[in-house]
This record gives structure tokens, sequence and C-alpha cells, in this order.
């Protein structure tokens, strides 16, 4: 087990110079991404990119499988809202049809992954426009992800069949599904999605994170007494290792967390999880794919960046003035995103019709390595939109 360090101080140091980025800079870099996803429009109007690039181009793949397809709906939710045109908001409106196709049919659902699918998709459909059929939707996927849920050790099971004992572990990811059931909770007053969401995120916090606050990528429990066994890597680099998209959905998990159940623990948690993410990041501001490496030739993972920004901004809602950090999150937000915009965006690549190049999916399968990835495109456009204008979650 990793020791117990504060690394408070050196994050301190880090980000105790404000970054220069611009309003104008954060405008063109939306303008660049618009007119990306323009270009796209008429290809992933009925088909959604896939889950990440091969050369930097996305193909078109159905609603009919994997956890990736509510990114690009998103993307054009987000899209919607910067500019009011209504073409973005035609084409997610076709596309909530497939989302609520796939969880009525059941399709492709075998897994833990609803509050990607539907948050991004359904619930933004909701709030943005009061879609009823998208609420329906959304609260089907809910319940799904609620029948994932397993007493013994209180826990919403992540893969695999539900009766598989070899597959009774949680991951790190989920903490950005739950969302899904605090907002279930919110609108059908039906307090069993609350106590579900909470005690698996209760339970994710107690074992996932090691003693200096890196975290496992997936802990498993024994499904017989419901004991605490391992955490076990599957896309890291190591067991002991943190993967640098699991140490940011953590982020921005354990802070969504926050923002529904007002515990103040998990503003102490979110800050040293996040001072172990920030001091674990090379020079120009932006993740390896594991927080292992900070320097040489190992690949990039900017969507773990686009994850992290956004979790900076977000946490800048819920801290006051006289929070010794508040700066400093603002200040690491802001480079983490000029390095993104300046150094890993598509914006002088025409052959790409993604946003954000330099991503892995998972390296130890070889799968879309140094490619874009649809969630890396998605919080990058969060990120942006969140910087010029005052948006409301999704999550
Ligand atoms: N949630 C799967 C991943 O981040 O690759």
């Amino acid at each position: 087990m990793k020791k117990n360090t504060d690394e408070s101080i050196y994050t301190k140091t880090k980000y105790e110079n404000s970054c220069h980025l611009t309003k104008k800079d954060i405008e063109i870099a939306l303008e660049e991404a618009l007119k990306k996803i323009d270009e796209n429009l008429a290809v992933f109007t009925h088909q959604f990119p896939s889950e990440s690039s091969i050369n930097n181009r996305y193909v078109p793949i159905d609603n009919d499988r994997g956890w990736g397809q509510g990114f690009w709906t998103g993307i054009l939710w987000l899209a919607y809202e910067a500019t009011g045109d209504e073409r973005y908001r035609q084409v997610a409106e076709l596309q909530v049809k497939t989302f609520e196709t796939r969880i009525e049919e059941k399709i492709g659902v075998n897994h833990h992954d609803m509050g990607f699918l539907y948050s991004l998709s359904c619930i933004s459909a909701y709030r943005l426009t009061g879609n009823e059929a998208a609420k329906k939707a959304a609260l089907q996927a809910a319940d799904h992800l609620v029948s994932r849920y397993r007493e013994k050790g209180q826990f919403i099971q992540a893969w695999g069949d539900i009766d598989d004992p070899k597959a009774y572990r949680l991951i790190i990811d989920c903490l950005m599904n739950i969302p899904l059931l605090y907002w279930a909770a919110e609108v059908t007053k039906e307090d069993h999605y609350y106590q579900k969401a909470y005690h698996h995120m209760r339970t994710t916090v107690k074992n996932i994170f090691r003693e200096d606050f890196s975290a496992y990528h997936t802990f498993y429990f024994d499904p017989e007494t419901g004991a605490p066994v391992k955490g076990v890597t599957h896309q890291g680099h190591s067991d002991d290792s943190a993967w640098a998209r699991g140490q940011a959905w953590g982020m921005y998990g354990v802070l969504l967390s926050y923002v529904y159940t007002k515990e103040k623990d998990l503003i102490d948690l979110y800050k040293k999880v996040t001072h172990y993410f920030l001091n674990h990041l090379p020079e120009d501001h932006v993740s390896y794919w594991d927080l292992d490496f900070m320097s040489g030739d190992e690949p990039r993972d900017s969507s773990a960046a686009a994850i992290a920004v956004c979790s900076l901004l977000e946490i800048d809602k819920w801290l006051d003035e006289t929070d010794p950090f508040k700066k400093i999150y603002q200040n690491a937000a802001k480079e983490i995103l000029k390095s993104l915009i300046e150094r890993y965006s598509t914006k002088e690549d025409p052959n790409s019709n993604g946003l954000l190049l330099h991503a892995v999916y998972a390296k130890p399968e070889n799968l879309g390595v140094d490619e874009c990835n649809i969630w890396g495109d998605y919080f990058y456009m969060e990120a942006l939109v969140r910087l010029l204008k005052d948006w409301d979650l999704y999550w």
C-alpha cells in the first residue's frame, strides 16, 4: 500500500501563478469545436461516433452496445446551449428516441454505465426542454442500474452477469453513473434510488482510495460475506498505480456526490484525490495515461485531463473566497485547458473528425491508444461551455 502523504503543499506551489487564458481564447476554441461538430453532424445524426477513433477519425456506430453514445448527444446539447441553434436540438431529439428504444428493449445494457448513457442524452433533454419521454427513459435506466445493486457489500456491480461470483466488484467510474440515481430520487421522491447511490458511494470511497488518495481502478468483494477483498486494475498500468482516467473519474464523481448529498467530508476527499492528480502531471499539465508516468514516451490521456478540468470548474462553485485552494484550482483548471486547446485540440488537423487528440481508451488491450475518444471530446466541450456561460449540470 502506498504511503499516506500530504500532497497539498506541492499542489499549491505548482499552481500558485495565474494562468493567462482569456475569454476570447475560450470563445475561439469553442468556435473551432463547433466547426468540427457541424462538419460531422450529417454523418452522426442517425448513427453515433465510435468510442475511440481510428487514425483520429470516428466511425459511425448504432446505439446498441457499449457506453459511449450519450457523450455525442451530450455534445449536441452543449452546442445547443452555447449557440441556441435549433439544428443541434433537432438531431439530439432524434437521438433521444434511440435511447428510449435501447432501454425499453434492454439492448446492450448488461452493465452499469446507465449514467454515462442517460444523464447526458436524456436527463439533459428533460432539463433543457421538458421532454417527458426522455425523463421516462432516464428513469427506466435508473431502475436498470439499481437492479445491479449488491446487498452483500452494498455496491453496484460494474460488469458481467449479476449471478457471476467472479464479477463481484465495483469500479471507480461508477461514481459518474450514480448521479442518475440521485436525480431519479429527486424527480420521483422515491428514496430507494438515493439510498442505493449513497451506499454505493460510501462503499466506493472507503475502499477504492489508497492511503495517499490515489485510486484503484476496480475493487472486489466476497460474494458470500460482502467483505472487501482487493483492488485490481483493468485499464491502468498496474494494480498499484493510478490509472489517470480513473483518478479523474474519482475527482468528478466524489464531487457530484457532494452536490447531491452535501456531506462535507466529500469536499475534503475531493481535495486529496485532486492533489494526487495535479501532483502527477507532466510539464504541459496533460496527464499520461497512467499517473505512474510523469515524463517519457508513454501516451497521454487528454480525456483524463478534460474530465479533471470540469471537476475543477465545478468545485469553484462550492468553495468560498477564503478557501486556500480556490485560486489554486482555478489556475490549475485554466493551465490544463490552455494546454488542451493549444496542443491537443484538432483545430489544425483537418483529417480528424474529433475534438481532442492524444487520448487513450485501454492501453493494456491496445485499444484506442493515442486516438480521439468521444468522452474526451464531451468533457472538453463541457469545460468550454462552463467557462462561457452559467451552466447547469446534466449529471
Ligand atoms: N468508463 C470506461 C472508461 O473510462 O474507459
